[in-house]
């Protein structure tokens, strides 16, 4: 899109901008959670509905002036309703500011503070708005399954409810669902959840379904990651399985950033009041349109075959980089995502994430079952293909990417034992580390992000 009003106005911010572009397109990005949204999606998350106040829902607003809002979150609602393919007896809220705070308003309208929640634990790949709290130092038993959490609750969700977290079985580092029935039966919780940041593998959504049934409680599928691929058919849909489903709109589903949420009508009264006035004011307009494009954007066809070949670049950066040694954590991936355990190469995942950057690849440190170190200094590295299959990549790329992840790793691995700055300071200065960058940036311009 033209920005030449913005280059005149602010020409500091234009500059900013600027940089960040020619980074996006210069550079490779693996971060799961990331991807590009079209043009129309722009043109759309610019336009004036961001001008527009509407606190309330289409036909009960507190302003006036907003038919025109009213006809756009209906449209949306209807989009979201074909796009997963919602049964007659759910519905929609498109109005949550991010997937944190559609989580937030689930809890909200559904429990009572002091509840019990139960979800995934955070270093198996859980998610902060699952409830996370922590004990500094505390070492864990790898043989214990559950966590109910420590002191330092750094999140709303542990402060407001009590929190019981169930582990990825330590030999397959998949979920143990009879073992989280049993957690479940023990703990008795009000809200079970599933979905998380760095679970590779599908999730039986009829089983855990059946364990929250079991214990009477709601069962909250947050697909937050894996929208996209279930808008596609590529992976199961919990919609019609669970209670509530929340996801993020900005991931595998590649609009802007935002959330929704659905349920059966019966909950979806209580999480509406928990949105608003629960939780927010006037809804952003101007992202709900960008959704609305998205989502349309989203039935295509095309975009089918984008959701498999998403999961097909997934299977083959596994695969390549499984031949150079990484350790793929649960041998693979149903998804987008990738998680390496990178304990045998000795250059944990904050390090060799910052020498990949330099090697314009962009991915990011994360925690691993069974994790021994800090969450500041973790095991694991967690990769993903949203945005190079957004570019155009294929398994071929993926191959490729894969010699060069493996290039940064040999390269390094003699300062693995230095201090972070020190460490930094040789990959800077490192000719290979910047051949590398110059092998990316060619690769990027064969396939710039312009959909
Ligand atoms: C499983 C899951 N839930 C919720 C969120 C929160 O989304 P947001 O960053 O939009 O608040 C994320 C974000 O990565 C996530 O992975």
């Amino acid at each position: 899109m033209e920005k030449p009003d913005l280059q005149q106005e602010d020409p500091e911010l234009y500059a900013i901008l600027k940089k960040e572009e020619t980074k996006q397109q210069e550079k490779i990005t693996l971060i799961p959670s990331e991807n590009f949204a079209s043009k129309a999606i722009q043109e759309a998350v610019g336009s004036v509905f961001m001008n527009k106040y509407s606190e309330g829902y289409p036909g009960k607003r507190y302003y006036e002036g907003n038919y025109f809002i009213d006809e756009l979150e209906t449209l949306t609602i209807e989009r979201v309703k074909q796009a997963f393919h919602l049964p007659n007896d759910w519905a929609v809220n498109v109005q949550a500011l991010s997937g944190s705070a559609a989580n937030l308003a689930v809890y909200l309208g559904l429990l009572e503070p002091g509840d019990t929640v139960m979800g995934m634990y955070l270093p198996d790949g859980g998610h902060l708005s699952h409830g996370w709290s922590y004990e500094p130092e505390e070492i864990q038993d790898p043989n214990n399954l559950v966590y109910t959490g420590g002191s330092r609750k750094v999140n709303i969700t542990s402060r407001f409810w009590h929190v019981v977290q169930y582990k990825t079985n330590p030999n397959t580092q998949q979920f143990d669902y009879a073992e989280i029935e049993k957690i479940a039966q023990k703990h008795k919780p009000k809200l079970l959840i599933t979905g998380g940041t760095a679970y590779p593998r599908e999730i039986d959504y009829q089983k855990m379904s059946a364990i929250a049934k079991g214990v009477g409680a709601y069962y909250l599928a947050d697909i937050a990651h894996e929208a996209g691929l279930v808008a596609a058919g590529v992976n199961q849909s919990p919609v019609g399985i669970a209670d509530v489903v929340t996801l993020t709109t900005h991931k595998t589903l590649r609009c802007n950033r935002g959330a929704i949420i659905l349920s059966k009508k019966e909950c979806m009264k209580k999480i509406d009041r928990a949105i608003f006035p629960g939780l927010q004011g006037g809804p952003h307009n101007h992202s709900i349109a960008g959704i609305a494009v998205g989502l349309r954007e989203a039935m295509t066809p095309a975009f089918r075959t984008y959701a498999e070949q998403i999961v097909q670049n997934a299977r083959a950066l596994a695969a390549a980089l499984f031949t150079y040694d990484f350790h793929i954590i649960s041998g693979g991936t149903d998804k987008h995502l990738v998680l390496i355990d990178l304990t045998n190469k000795q250059v944990f995942g904050k390090k060799y994430a910052r020498a990949l950057d330099y090697a314009g690849i962009i991915a990011n440190m994360n925690t691993m079952p069974q994790e021994t170190r800090s969450p500041a200094d973790p095991s694991a590295l967690r990769i993903g293909t949203p945005s190079v299959t957004t570019r155009g990549m294929k398994e071929k790329e993926m191959t490729t990417i894969a010699e060069w992840m493996n290039r940064v790793m040999d390269i390094t691995q003699p300062w693995n034992a230095l201090d972070f700055e020190s460490f930094e300071t040789h990959v800077r200065q490192s000719e290979k580390i910047q051949k590398i960058a110059e092998e990316v940036k060619t690769l990027c311009k064969i396939y710039p992000f312009d959909i």
